[in-house]
């Protein structure tokens, strides 16, 4: 199954997926991740996008979706996947449901107030990129992660003026395609202003039906 998780920054698309990746053996593609790995390694692709990151605005579309083709056509992909963080424009959205159509795209709801709570408080791994927060999802040692010990760091795009823009650019660039996936059938909208546990389990049940 082909599944796309919508929501403003810091609605927890990242959070639930990587518990489907773990606990269901479902891809987990996140361009927000892809781009990140690529500034990390300085790569030419990283070189290109790093200050478009930190500014909180979007890669251009033609580049995000030749780099979501090329993952998805990898053999991981064959039985289906989930996006996170893609599509984000009605262009990406257009062109992937001529490319490879997706069957659900399940919005998470949370309001303005909760997300930048959960932007101002996360923390994230930069080796293994497990994600955390300082209240909702504490690590068992201050600012250690679980599961490899390495200390936490804030995401450079977790400051308050990126996080400002990250919601703009949402609200102008991306919440349009709630109408887009709603008039094709194909929007399920969950509110996740819950734990992080039930909102798994609304994500869980939608998919397995
Ligand atoms: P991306 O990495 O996709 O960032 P985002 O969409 O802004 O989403 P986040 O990763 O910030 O949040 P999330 O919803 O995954 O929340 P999380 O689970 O971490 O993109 C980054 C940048 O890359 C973009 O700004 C853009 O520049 C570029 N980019 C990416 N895709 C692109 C595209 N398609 N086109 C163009 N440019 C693109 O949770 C957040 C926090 O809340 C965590 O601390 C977590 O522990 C906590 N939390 C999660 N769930 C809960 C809960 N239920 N209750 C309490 N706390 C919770």
């Amino acid at each position: 199954m082909k599944i796309v998780l919508l929501g403003a920054p810091g609605a927890g698309k990242g959070t639930v997926a990587t518990r489907l990746r773990d606990e269901m053996s479902v891809p987990h593609i996140s361009t927000g991740e892809i781009f990140r790995e690529a500034i990390n390694n300085k790569t030419e692709l990283g070189n290109k996008v790093s200050e478009i990151l930190a500014r909180g605005e979007l890669v251009p579309d033609s580049l995000t979706i030749a780099l979501v083709k090329e993952r998805t056509q990898n053999s991981d992909c064959d039985k289906g996947y989930i996006l996170d963080g893609f599509p984000r424009t009605m262009v990406q959205a257009e062109e992937w449901e001529k490319i490879d159509s997706v069957d659900k795209v399940i919005s998470l709801d949370v309001s303005v107030d909760e997300v930048k709570r959960r932007l101002m408080g996360r923390r994230v791994c930069p080796k293994c990129k497990a994600t955390y927060h300082v209240e909702f999802q504490p690590p068992k040692i201050n600012n250690t992660c679980n599961l490899c010990s390495t200390s936490l760091e804030i995401r450079p795009d977790d400051r308050e003026d990126a996080i400002e823009k990250r919601l703009e650019v949402y609200s102008s660039q991306t919440s349009v395609l709630l109408d887009f996936y709603s008039k094709i059938n194909k929007l399920i909208t969950i509110p996740a202003d819950r734990k992080p546990e039930e909102v798994y389990q609304s994500v869980v049940s939608i998919i397995s039906k």
